[in-house]
């Protein structure tokens, strides 16, 4: 009897379906996460059919529904797909849904959640780019928040109108998560707390960083890493893409031009630099290559333990909907594609990277990791490939696990890095990833092009990825693809000072776009923001503390700044460093500011920096106190001798601020291994007095000089004393 009820109730579905109309699924169950979330599960979800993996944990619920909780969530079927649908609180600013190309403000928008190597991000794939994050953020005209989490990998599209954020998954019915917070900034970390924050990253990773695909042979990586030296031009990191491989074989180094990747690697070590390399998902298809070999019998003898004769089922490998190993063209040629939604696999893929790291490499670059595929539908495989799971995650095609490839492909890589060196924090960069994916790698936003267009829109890009829970990312300073002039690269570089990423990057078919390659007036703005970049270093280690212990995002929209200010909702020329430095590009035409106190700022002292005419103005926000360092060539040298303190203070005459420090390096600072100083300034009449308030933490810090540079209403006041005696400055009455 039972079966034939659901005999019957699965006919009445399929003729609605048949019928093309939408079927109302209610709400099976609606519980509190916290009193400001809250977990909205339809009728017809089934974990077996929609595997999570935004959240850092599995969802809790605590209890009811608050009363007074207005937003809910309206879920349809129609045929094979699910709809949601919410209603758009009255005139609400909607930002995040992640990578995405445009404005920072989302409303009236269209995107399909489909991760696609999209280079230069072209029309032809509809605009989608290499990462998914189903999450729209909404800011009400009284400047309080909402956000939404459709917990679904499945292929997908969001749409948000004036009235409504419309999502359709190409998938079976999944669950919703909504959240409220007072500020956007509460709604982010909220965000945060169920998604997961950024780990934090080796020190050096913060610093600037020089790419090109590819620097070959090794004496062309030690000549670049030389010529940053000789000119001054700090930096931290130089990568080696793909031409240091042999034959683009993952794992491997071409004999000729890296017969010894262990001394190029010595080399940078030696000069103050860290080196990243770069691996690929896509294996060539090759029977003497010890990947693809592995691979290829992962599962044979006692490990086979599928018992099946299908071939494709004793390898790591994605399989065709037939059950052989899928195969498609990347820079390999002829590829197969480890499946990583195996546990298997994932331990397998970690174990590669101890040889590898053995070379001396220090970070890692995942690519490609869409998957891309050259000769595939739509430039990845096919969307009825097969995944076979296990560990908790079920057997499915492509289209439900698609999105999460690069964050799985990320995790397997981020295990293998920890595994190797459990005392060192890795540092991986991944181009594809999901809601979520910042628990695993660092991201930047593929192939964008040389033009004002692409620079302009690296703004909001950056913007929307902090507000969708990845404030560690950047762009490729400098632009991919197209053809570059001096004055462009100008523009850009000087954004290098402020990107969380900080990294410059160009194609194969480029000429070389090193900073002195344009002539001496274009290294010297390159010299300037590197050096405003490695000056306010202490600060933007204290802004990735921050980021993550809570989510903040490191470069804000000016928004935040004031959440209820409605004129500042879609400004995305200008944005925000942490809270108290706004950056306003030289190009910016009419960006609307906050109000309130916030003064031009010189973050280099004896140099007039904005006087070449690219150069950002900076302005510090009354109430601030901003640590800085001494201009130094990479973040492991010693930059806090003098500590300086920008001090701005505010109608009150107060300001305050805090400088995290630690080993830059390791995980000692999760057991006390760090110091986190909160400063305090105050004005009493003509003298302002500037003191420690508070040191947490155990890593000692020796009485050191301090040096503060009071921010006025005129020439900076400035004063030198020991940190723990506090410092005091006299002021002119003309300069309050
Ligand atoms: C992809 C990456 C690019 C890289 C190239 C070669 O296009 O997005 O950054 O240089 O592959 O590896």
């Amino acid at each position: 009897m039972k079966n034939l009820t659901h005999f019957l109730i699965t006919l009445a579905l399929v003729a609605v379906a048949a019928r093309g109309g939408d079927q109302k699924l209610p709400i099976v169950q609606q519980k509190a996460l916290d009193e400001n979330s809250i977990l909205f599960v339809p009728q017809g979800y089934d974990a077996k059919n929609n595997p999570s993996f935004a959240f850092e944990k599995p969802l809790k619920t605590v209890g009811p529904v608050p009363k007074n909780w207005k937003l809910v969530p309206h879920f349809s079927s129609h045929g094979t797909s699910t709809k949601v649908v919410l209603d758009v609180p009255f005139q609400a600013s909607l930002y995040g849904t992640g990578e995405v190309t445009g404005s920072l403000l989302r409303n009236g928008k269209e995107i399909t959640l489909w991760n696609t190597d999209n280079s230069t991000y072209g029309t032809a794939h509809g605009r989608r780019l290499y990462q998914s994050h189903p999450w729209v953020l909404g800011v009400r005209l009284d400047g309080s928040a909402f956000g939404i989490i459709f917990d679904t990998t499945w292929k997908a599209h969001l749409k948000t109108t004036s009235q409504q954020i419309i999502f359709t998954s190409e998938g079976p019915a999944f669950r919703v998560v909504i959240l409220e917070g007072k500020t956007p900034q509460a709604l982010v970390r909220k965000l945060a707390d169920l998604t997961g924050k950024i780990p934090l990253p080796p020190k050096w990773a913060i610093g600037f960083q020089q790419c090109r695909y590819s620097y070959y042979p090794d004496s062309k990586v030690r000549e670049i890493a030389d010529q940053y030296r000789a000119r001054h031009l700090p930096c931290d990191v130089i990568w080696l893409d793909i031409h240091f491989m042999d034959g683009y074989r993952d794992f491997t180094f071409d004999p000729e031009r890296f017969p010894d990747p262990k001394a190029t690697n010595d080399y940078l070590h030696k000069h103050g630099f860290h080196s990243v390399w770069i691996v690929d998902p896509a294996i060539k298809i090759d029977p003497n290559y010890f990947v693809y070999q592995q691979g290829s019998n992962l599962f044979s003898n006692e490990n086979f333990k599928v018992g099946s004769s299908v071939a494709g089922l004793k390898t790591a490998w994605v399989l065709t909907k037939n059950g052989q190993p899928f195969q498609g063209e990347v820079w390999p040629g002829k590829s197969v594609f480890p499946d990583y939604t195996m546990p298997e696999v994932r331990h397998w893929w970690s174990g590669l990277y101890h040889n590898f790291l053995a070379q001396g490499i220090d970070g890692v670059w995942n690519d490609m990791n869409e998957p891309s595929v050259f000769t595939g539908p739509h430039l990845t495989m096919p969307e009825d490939n097969w995944h076979r799971g296990g560990g908790g995650l079920p057997a499915g095609i492509h289209r439900m696990y698609h999105n999460v490839y690069g964050m799985l492909m990320a995790s397997a890589t981020r295990a293998g890095i920890l595994h190797e060196r459990p005392d060192k924090r890795p540092f991986l960069l991944s181009r594809s990833n999901y809601l979520g994916g910042q628990r695993y790698a660092t991201t930047w936003t593929g192939d964008n092009s040389s033009g004002m267009h692409y620079l302009k829109m690296s703004i909001p890009m950056g913007l929307n990825l902090g507000l969708s829970g990845s404030p560690f990312n950047g762009v490729d300073l400098g632009g991919y693809a197209g053809k570059e002039n001096s004055d462009l690269f100008g523009k850009w570089i000087v954004l290098a000072a402020f990107f969380p990423f900080s990294r410059a990057h160009t194609a194969v078919y480029n000429p070389p776009r090193e900073p002195w390659v344009f002539g001496p007036k274009i290294e010297n703005v390159t010299r300037t923001s590197l050096e405003r970049r490695y000056r306010m270093l202490p600060y933007l280690y204290t802004l990735f503390y921050k980021a993550s212990q809570h989510g903040d995002p490191i470069m804000q929209p000016v928004f935040f700044a004031d959440p209820k200010n409605l004129l500042l909702r879609s400004e995305d020329q200008a944005f925000l460093l942490g809270q108290d430095l706004l950056v306003v590009p030289r190009w910016a035409s009419l960006p609307r500011l906050p109000g309130g106190i916030w003064r031009n700022v010189s973050l280099l002292p004896g140099k007039q920096e904005e006087e070449d005419g690219y150069q950002p103005r900076i302005k510090i926000r009354g109430g601030a106190i901003v640590p800085l360092g001494r201009v130094i060539q990479n973040a492991n040298e010693e930059s806090l001798k003098p500590l300086t303190l920008l001090v701005c203070l505010n109608e009150k005459g107060e300001a305050s601020g805090t400088l995290y420090e630690d080993a830059g390096e390791g995980f000692g600072y999760k057991t006390g291994g760090y110091a986190l100083t909160h400063y305090h300034a105050i004005r009493k009449g003509k003298t302002v007095t500037v003191t420690m308030e508070k040191r947490e933490g155990s890593r000692f810090i020796s009485d050191r000089p301090v040096h503060v540079q009071l921010v006025v209403n005129g020439p900076d006041v400035e004063a030198t004393g020991l940190e723990s005696q506090g410092i005091v400055l006299k002021l002119n009455k003309r300069w309050f």
